[in-house]
Protein backbone atom coordinates (compact mmCIF):
# COMPACT_ATOMS: atom_id res chain seq x y z
CA UNK A 1 0.00 0.00 0.00
CA UNK A 2 0.77 3.44 -0.56
CA UNK A 3 0.70 6.04 2.35
CA UNK A 4 1.93 10.09 2.92
CA UNK A 5 4.90 10.60 5.28
CA UNK A 6 6.97 13.56 6.00
CA UNK A 7 10.33 12.61 4.65
CA UNK A 8 14.22 14.17 5.51
CA UNK A 9 16.23 14.10 2.62
CA UNK A 10 19.35 15.94 3.51
CA UNK A 11 20.72 17.71 6.67
CA UNK A 12 19.13 21.29 6.98
CA UNK A 13 16.52 20.69 4.61
CA UNK A 14 13.03 20.98 5.22
CA UNK A 15 10.48 17.98 5.45
CA UNK A 16 9.11 16.69 2.19
CA UNK A 17 5.63 14.97 1.92
CA UNK A 18 5.83 11.52 -0.08
CA UNK A 19 4.15 8.95 -1.12
CA UNK A 20 5.72 5.74 0.25
CA UNK A 21 5.20 2.39 -0.58
CA UNK A 22 4.56 -0.10 2.49
CA UNK A 23 5.43 -3.88 2.04
CA UNK A 24 3.55 -6.51 3.68
CA UNK A 25 4.11 -6.91 7.25
CA UNK A 26 6.62 -9.71 8.21
CA UNK A 27 4.99 -12.29 10.80
CA UNK A 28 6.55 -9.82 13.62
CA UNK A 29 5.02 -6.97 12.70
CA UNK A 30 1.79 -4.83 12.12
CA UNK A 31 0.56 -1.49 10.51
CA UNK A 32 -0.85 1.00 12.31
CA UNK A 33 -2.97 4.05 11.19
CA UNK A 34 -1.46 6.92 12.75
CA UNK A 35 -3.73 9.21 14.95
CA UNK A 36 -1.66 11.35 16.24
CA UNK A 37 2.52 12.14 16.08
CA UNK A 38 4.26 14.48 18.88
CA UNK A 39 7.07 16.98 17.57
CA UNK A 40 9.83 16.22 19.67
CA UNK A 41 12.84 18.12 19.41
CA UNK A 42 14.80 14.59 18.97
CA UNK A 43 13.51 14.60 15.48
CA UNK A 44 14.79 18.47 14.83
CA UNK A 45 18.23 16.65 15.89
CA UNK A 46 18.40 14.43 12.86
CA UNK A 47 17.61 17.73 10.35
CA UNK A 48 20.24 19.38 12.52
CA UNK A 49 22.96 16.77 12.01
CA UNK A 50 23.26 16.26 16.04
CA UNK A 51 21.60 12.53 15.38
CA UNK A 52 23.48 11.16 12.33
CA UNK A 53 24.80 8.24 12.22
CA UNK A 54 28.35 8.37 10.73
CA UNK A 55 28.41 6.04 7.39
CA UNK A 56 31.10 3.95 8.33
CA UNK A 57 28.39 2.92 11.41
CA UNK A 58 25.60 2.86 8.87
CA UNK A 59 27.76 0.58 6.40
CA UNK A 60 28.79 -1.51 9.14
CA UNK A 61 25.14 -2.47 9.95
CA UNK A 62 25.04 -3.67 6.28
CA UNK A 63 22.25 -0.55 5.84
CA UNK A 64 22.39 1.90 2.39
CA UNK A 65 22.13 4.80 3.87
CA UNK A 66 20.71 7.18 7.31
CA UNK A 67 18.91 9.08 5.24
CA UNK A 68 16.12 9.48 3.58
CA UNK A 69 14.01 9.13 6.63
CA UNK A 70 10.59 9.23 7.90
CA UNK A 71 10.66 11.43 10.76
CA UNK A 72 8.64 10.84 14.17
CA UNK A 73 8.97 8.50 17.00
CA UNK A 74 6.09 9.64 19.22
CA UNK A 75 2.59 8.93 18.59
CA UNK A 76 -0.16 6.82 18.75
CA UNK A 77 -2.90 5.67 16.60
CA UNK A 78 -5.17 2.12 15.68
CA UNK A 79 -4.09 -1.49 14.24
CA UNK A 80 -5.29 -2.54 10.82
CA UNK A 81 -3.10 -5.13 9.84
CA UNK A 82 -1.25 -7.86 11.43
CA UNK A 83 1.63 -10.36 10.41
CA UNK A 84 0.92 -14.13 11.60
CA UNK A 85 2.77 -14.56 14.51
CA UNK A 86 1.87 -11.15 15.94
CA UNK A 87 0.53 -12.49 19.89
CA UNK A 88 0.34 -8.47 21.63
CA UNK A 89 -2.27 -6.50 19.46
CA UNK A 90 -5.29 -7.77 17.39
CA UNK A 91 -6.77 -5.40 14.84
CA UNK A 92 -8.60 -2.63 15.96
CA UNK A 93 -6.61 -2.33 18.28
CA UNK A 94 -5.58 1.22 20.05
CA UNK A 95 -1.57 1.17 20.58
CA UNK A 96 0.88 3.48 21.46
CA UNK A 97 4.17 3.51 19.98
CA UNK A 98 7.68 2.72 21.53
CA UNK A 99 10.81 4.38 20.36
CA UNK A 100 12.66 1.87 22.09
CA UNK A 101 11.28 -1.53 20.95
CA UNK A 102 11.50 -4.55 23.72
CA UNK A 103 11.62 -7.87 23.25
CA UNK A 104 10.64 -9.00 26.61
CA UNK A 105 13.47 -11.82 26.35
CA UNK A 106 16.82 -9.85 26.78
CA UNK A 107 19.45 -9.12 29.62
CA UNK A 108 17.68 -5.63 30.14
CA UNK A 109 14.24 -6.16 29.32
CA UNK A 110 14.46 -9.48 31.80
CA UNK A 111 15.84 -7.38 34.51
CA UNK A 112 12.93 -4.45 34.11
CA UNK A 113 15.10 -2.35 32.60
CA UNK A 114 13.25 -2.64 28.98
CA UNK A 115 14.50 1.34 28.12
CA UNK A 116 17.79 -0.48 27.15
CA UNK A 117 16.83 -3.14 25.28
CA UNK A 118 19.48 -4.67 23.04
CA UNK A 119 16.98 -4.31 20.73
CA UNK A 120 17.77 -0.90 20.83
CA UNK A 121 20.89 -1.08 18.96
CA UNK A 122 18.87 -1.00 15.68
CA UNK A 123 16.48 1.89 16.19
CA UNK A 124 18.37 4.47 14.44
CA UNK A 125 19.81 2.63 10.64
CA UNK A 126 18.77 -0.40 9.12
CA UNK A 127 15.88 -2.71 7.66
CA UNK A 128 13.23 -3.94 9.82
CA UNK A 129 14.15 -5.30 13.28
CA UNK A 130 12.79 -8.74 12.23
CA UNK A 131 14.80 -9.67 8.78
CA UNK A 132 17.03 -6.07 8.29
CA UNK A 133 15.08 -5.66 5.35
CA UNK A 134 13.74 -2.94 4.05
CA UNK A 135 10.02 -2.77 3.83
CA UNK A 136 9.59 1.42 3.04
CA UNK A 137 10.28 2.57 0.07
CA UNK A 138 9.97 5.44 -2.14
CA UNK A 139 10.20 4.41 -6.02
CA UNK A 140 13.64 2.23 -5.90
CA UNK A 141 14.97 3.80 -2.79
CA UNK A 142 14.86 2.14 0.65
CA UNK A 143 13.20 4.37 3.06
CA UNK A 144 15.00 4.50 6.94
CA UNK A 145 12.31 5.36 9.71
CA UNK A 146 13.06 7.48 12.93
CA UNK A 147 13.70 4.85 16.08
CA UNK A 148 12.25 2.05 14.10
CA UNK A 149 8.75 4.16 13.85
CA UNK A 150 8.21 6.90 11.64
CA UNK A 151 5.01 8.49 13.21
CA UNK A 152 5.36 11.40 10.56
CA UNK A 153 3.45 9.07 8.37
CA UNK A 154 -0.30 8.05 7.52
CA UNK A 155 0.32 4.41 8.06
CA UNK A 156 3.32 3.18 9.68
CA UNK A 157 4.32 -0.50 9.20
CA UNK A 158 6.49 -1.40 12.13
CA UNK A 159 7.67 -4.81 14.74
CA UNK A 160 5.17 -5.89 17.52
CA UNK A 161 8.03 -4.85 19.83
CA UNK A 162 7.88 -1.15 19.00
CA UNK A 163 3.93 -1.30 19.97
CA UNK A 164 2.14 -1.25 23.18
CA UNK A 165 -1.94 -1.87 23.56
CA UNK A 166 -3.83 0.98 25.40
CA UNK A 167 -7.55 0.96 26.79
CA UNK A 168 -9.71 2.17 23.62
CA UNK A 169 -11.09 4.97 25.91
CA UNK A 170 -8.23 7.17 26.30
CA UNK A 171 -8.17 9.80 23.74
CA UNK A 172 -5.15 8.88 21.33
CA UNK A 173 -3.47 12.70 21.46
CA UNK A 174 -2.94 11.92 25.30
CA UNK A 175 -1.42 8.65 24.62
CA UNK A 176 0.86 9.98 21.93
CA UNK A 177 2.36 12.53 24.44
CA UNK A 178 2.99 10.05 27.02
CA UNK A 179 4.73 7.93 24.25
CA UNK A 180 8.03 10.05 24.41
CA UNK A 181 7.97 13.41 26.30
CA UNK A 182 5.46 12.66 29.59
CA UNK A 183 7.27 9.22 29.83
CA UNK A 184 10.84 10.87 29.79
CA UNK A 185 10.51 13.96 31.42
CA UNK A 186 8.44 12.85 34.50
CA UNK A 187 10.73 9.40 34.62
CA UNK A 188 14.01 11.77 34.58
CA UNK A 189 12.74 13.19 37.73
CA UNK A 190 10.77 10.39 39.08
CA UNK A 191 13.22 7.61 38.47
CA UNK A 192 16.31 8.98 37.46
CA UNK A 193 16.78 12.17 39.92
CA UNK A 194 15.09 10.26 42.52
CA UNK A 195 12.79 12.94 43.77
CA UNK A 196 11.12 12.84 47.03
CA UNK A 197 8.59 15.15 49.15
CA UNK A 198 9.99 18.49 50.18
CA UNK A 199 12.88 18.17 47.34
CA UNK A 200 14.22 21.33 45.81
CA UNK A 201 15.06 20.39 42.17
CA UNK A 202 16.00 22.61 39.32
CA UNK A 203 14.39 22.12 35.57
CA UNK A 204 16.90 23.39 32.65
CA UNK A 205 14.59 24.08 29.36
CA UNK A 206 11.30 24.27 29.60
CA UNK A 207 9.76 22.48 26.24
CA UNK A 208 8.18 18.82 25.98
CA UNK A 209 10.31 17.14 27.97
CA UNK A 210 11.43 19.84 30.75
CA UNK A 211 7.58 20.66 31.69
CA UNK A 212 7.16 16.86 32.16
CA UNK A 213 10.33 16.49 34.25
CA UNK A 214 8.51 20.09 36.08
CA UNK A 215 5.41 17.72 36.70
CA UNK A 216 6.85 14.69 37.74
CA UNK A 217 8.86 16.42 40.24
CA UNK A 218 5.74 18.33 41.57
CA UNK A 219 3.83 14.37 41.53
CA UNK A 220 6.51 13.77 43.66
CA UNK A 221 6.23 16.51 46.43
CA UNK A 222 9.15 18.26 45.34
CA UNK A 223 8.50 21.85 47.10
CA UNK A 224 10.81 23.98 45.23
CA UNK A 225 10.92 23.49 41.58
CA UNK A 226 13.24 25.95 39.82
CA UNK A 227 12.46 26.05 36.35
CA UNK A 228 15.23 27.64 34.11
CA UNK A 229 15.07 28.69 30.61
CA UNK A 230 16.35 30.80 28.44
CA UNK A 231 13.10 31.88 27.17
CA UNK A 232 11.62 33.62 29.62
CA UNK A 233 7.84 33.16 27.38
CA UNK A 234 8.37 29.75 29.02
CA UNK A 235 7.61 31.28 32.54
CA UNK A 236 3.39 30.56 32.15
CA UNK A 237 3.84 26.89 31.36
CA UNK A 238 6.58 26.27 33.28
CA UNK A 239 4.63 27.39 36.71
CA UNK A 240 1.17 25.86 35.13
CA UNK A 241 2.72 23.05 35.86
CA UNK A 242 4.59 23.09 39.02
CA UNK A 243 7.70 25.44 38.76
CA UNK A 244 7.33 27.63 42.15
CA UNK A 245 10.28 29.50 40.80
CA UNK A 246 11.56 30.59 36.75
CA UNK A 247 14.86 32.14 35.59
CA UNK A 248 15.82 32.52 31.98
CA UNK A 249 19.34 32.52 33.79
CA UNK A 250 20.92 30.08 35.37
CA UNK A 251 23.28 31.88 37.20
CA UNK A 252 20.45 34.00 38.75
CA UNK A 253 18.70 30.19 39.86
CA UNK A 254 22.12 29.28 41.02
CA UNK A 255 21.63 32.44 44.02
CA UNK A 256 18.28 32.03 44.21
CA UNK A 257 18.41 28.19 45.33
CA UNK A 258 21.58 28.62 47.51
CA UNK A 259 19.22 31.62 49.46
CA UNK A 260 15.83 29.29 49.43
CA UNK A 261 18.25 26.47 50.44
CA UNK A 262 20.25 28.31 53.13
CA UNK A 263 23.23 27.06 51.27
CA UNK A 264 22.25 23.45 51.34
CA UNK A 265 21.60 23.65 47.34
CA UNK A 266 19.26 21.52 45.32
CA UNK A 267 18.17 17.86 45.70
CA UNK A 268 18.82 17.80 42.07
CA UNK A 269 19.05 19.34 38.71
CA UNK A 270 17.63 17.94 35.26
CA UNK A 271 19.07 19.32 31.93
CA UNK A 272 16.55 18.95 29.18
CA UNK A 273 17.47 21.70 26.50
CA UNK A 274 16.70 21.45 23.35
CA UNK A 275 20.51 21.05 22.28
CA UNK A 276 23.11 19.98 25.45
CA UNK A 277 26.27 21.73 25.38
CA UNK A 278 29.06 20.88 27.66
CA UNK A 279 29.40 23.94 29.07
CA UNK A 280 25.83 23.57 30.70
CA UNK A 281 27.49 20.72 33.27
CA UNK A 282 29.24 23.14 35.35
CA UNK A 283 26.09 25.44 36.40
CA UNK A 284 24.47 21.84 36.86
CA UNK A 285 27.29 20.80 39.03
CA UNK A 286 27.31 24.02 40.84
CA UNK A 287 23.53 23.92 41.94
CA UNK A 288 23.21 20.80 43.27
CA UNK A 289 23.55 19.86 47.27
CA UNK A 290 26.79 17.66 48.54
CA UNK A 291 25.11 13.93 47.52
CA UNK A 292 23.15 15.94 44.42
CA UNK A 293 22.36 14.54 41.84
CA UNK A 294 22.70 15.71 37.32
CA UNK A 295 20.49 14.00 35.51
CA UNK A 296 21.27 14.68 31.56
CA UNK A 297 18.13 14.01 29.70
CA UNK A 298 18.54 16.51 26.53
CA UNK A 299 20.68 15.08 23.45
CA UNK A 300 24.08 16.71 23.14
CA UNK A 301 25.22 16.57 19.10
CA UNK A 302 26.97 12.74 19.08
CA UNK A 303 30.38 14.10 17.82
CA UNK A 304 30.17 16.61 20.88
CA UNK A 305 32.99 15.28 23.71
CA UNK A 306 33.79 18.49 25.54
CA UNK A 307 32.41 19.22 28.91
CA UNK A 308 33.16 22.14 31.89
CA UNK A 309 33.40 20.36 34.65
CA UNK A 310 34.90 20.74 38.51
CA UNK A 311 36.22 17.18 39.06
CA UNK A 312 37.36 18.12 42.46
CA UNK A 313 34.08 18.72 43.82
CA UNK A 314 32.27 16.15 42.07
CA UNK A 315 34.34 13.86 44.25
CA UNK A 316 34.79 15.49 47.25
CA UNK A 317 31.22 16.60 47.42
CA UNK A 318 29.93 13.16 46.93
CA UNK A 319 27.97 14.33 43.80
CA UNK A 320 26.45 12.26 40.87
CA UNK A 321 26.24 12.94 37.16
CA UNK A 322 23.45 10.11 35.70
CA UNK A 323 21.97 9.96 31.86
CA UNK A 324 18.39 9.18 31.00
CA UNK A 325 16.93 7.46 27.93
CA UNK A 326 13.20 7.12 27.74
CA UNK A 327 12.86 8.45 31.45
CA UNK A 328 15.09 5.11 32.89
CA UNK A 329 11.88 3.25 32.77
CA UNK A 330 9.82 0.72 31.36
CA UNK A 331 8.04 1.85 28.25
CA UNK A 332 5.38 -1.21 28.58
CA UNK A 333 4.66 -0.75 32.79
CA UNK A 334 5.33 3.43 32.29
CA UNK A 335 3.04 4.02 29.46
CA UNK A 336 0.00 2.52 31.14
CA UNK A 337 0.67 4.18 34.67
CA UNK A 338 0.93 7.56 32.95
CA UNK A 339 -2.53 7.24 31.55
CA UNK A 340 -3.54 6.05 34.68
CA UNK A 341 -2.51 9.12 36.24
CA UNK A 342 -3.83 11.03 33.69
CA UNK A 343 -7.17 9.39 34.30
CA UNK A 344 -6.93 10.37 37.95
CA UNK A 345 -5.97 14.04 37.10
CA UNK A 346 -2.51 14.18 38.05
CA UNK A 347 -0.97 14.26 35.11
CA UNK A 348 -1.55 17.05 32.92
CA UNK A 349 -1.31 16.09 29.46
CA UNK A 350 -3.85 18.41 27.34
CA UNK A 351 -2.09 21.20 28.92
CA UNK A 352 1.16 20.62 27.18
CA UNK A 353 -0.39 20.35 23.41
CA UNK A 354 -0.09 24.40 22.61
CA UNK A 355 -1.04 23.82 18.74
CA UNK A 356 -2.22 21.09 16.41
CA UNK A 357 -0.92 20.44 12.63
CA UNK A 358 -1.72 18.88 9.73
CA UNK A 359 0.95 16.46 8.15
CA UNK A 360 1.23 19.05 5.38
CA UNK A 361 1.92 21.92 8.32
CA UNK A 362 4.96 19.93 9.53
CA UNK A 363 7.67 22.67 8.88
CA UNK A 364 5.29 25.52 10.26
CA UNK A 365 5.09 23.05 13.16
CA UNK A 366 8.64 22.68 13.69
CA UNK A 367 9.59 26.58 13.04
CA UNK A 368 7.48 27.42 16.13
CA UNK A 369 9.12 25.14 17.68
CA UNK A 370 12.64 26.90 17.04
CA UNK A 371 11.06 30.19 17.59
CA UNK A 372 10.35 29.02 20.62
CA UNK A 373 6.01 29.03 20.70
CA UNK A 374 5.67 25.45 21.49
CA UNK A 375 5.53 23.18 24.28
CA UNK A 376 4.41 20.65 22.20
CA UNK A 377 2.65 21.04 18.62
CA UNK A 378 1.26 17.79 17.16
CA UNK A 379 -0.03 16.38 14.19
CA UNK A 380 -3.48 15.16 14.16
CA UNK A 381 -4.06 12.80 10.97
CA UNK A 382 -7.99 12.00 9.67
N1 LIG B 1 16.93 11.11 26.72
C1 LIG B 1 15.79 10.83 26.11
O1 LIG B 1 15.28 9.70 26.21
C2 LIG B 1 15.12 11.88 25.30
C3 LIG B 1 13.82 11.66 24.83
C4 LIG B 1 13.20 12.69 24.14
C5 LIG B 1 13.85 13.90 23.92
N2 LIG B 1 15.12 14.06 24.37
C6 LIG B 1 15.84 15.33 24.19
O2 LIG B 1 15.39 16.25 25.17
C7 LIG B 1 15.68 17.58 24.72
C8 LIG B 1 14.47 18.46 24.89
O3 LIG B 1 13.46 18.09 23.95
P1 LIG B 1 12.11 18.96 23.82
O4 LIG B 1 11.27 18.24 22.80
O5 LIG B 1 11.58 19.25 25.16
O6 LIG B 1 12.70 20.30 23.16
P2 LIG B 1 12.01 21.75 23.00
O7 LIG B 1 12.67 22.39 21.87
O8 LIG B 1 10.53 21.59 23.02
O9 LIG B 1 12.38 22.51 24.36
C9 LIG B 1 13.69 22.86 24.69
C10 LIG B 1 13.65 24.09 25.60
O10 LIG B 1 14.99 24.35 26.05
C11 LIG B 1 15.19 25.74 26.06
N3 LIG B 1 16.65 25.97 26.01
C12 LIG B 1 17.48 25.83 24.95
N4 LIG B 1 18.76 26.07 25.33
C13 LIG B 1 18.72 26.35 26.66
C14 LIG B 1 19.73 26.65 27.62
N5 LIG B 1 21.02 26.70 27.30
N6 LIG B 1 19.34 26.89 28.90
C15 LIG B 1 18.03 26.82 29.24
N7 LIG B 1 17.03 26.53 28.37
C16 LIG B 1 17.39 26.29 27.10
C17 LIG B 1 14.42 26.24 24.86
O11 LIG B 1 14.12 27.62 24.97
C18 LIG B 1 13.16 25.36 24.91
O12 LIG B 1 12.14 25.95 25.69
C19 LIG B 1 16.13 17.41 23.26
O13 LIG B 1 17.55 17.41 23.21
C20 LIG B 1 15.60 16.05 22.88
O14 LIG B 1 16.29 15.48 21.82
C21 LIG B 1 15.76 13.09 25.07
ZN1 LIG C 1 11.16 12.33 21.74
ZN1 LIG D 1 14.83 -6.67 25.22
Amino acid sequence: MKTRAAVLWGQNEAWKIEDVELGEPGPSEVIVKTAVAGMCHSDEHLVTGDLAVPQEVVEMVGAPHFLPMIGGHEGAGVITQVGSNVTSVAVGDHVSVSFIPSCGRCHWCSTGRQNLCDMGAGTLAGGMLSDGQYRHHIGETPVNRMAQLGTFSEHMLVDEASVIKVEPDLPLDAVALVSCGVATGVGSAQNRAGVKAGDTVVVVGVGGIGANAIQGARMAGAANIVAVDTNPDKKEKAEEFGATHFFSSFDDAILTVMEMTHGIMADSCILTPGVTTGDLLEPAINVISKDGTVVVTGLAPMAQRDVTLDLFSLAMYNKEIKGSIFGSSSPRSEIPRLLREYQRGNLKLDELITKTYTLDEINEGYQDMRDGKNIRGVIVFD
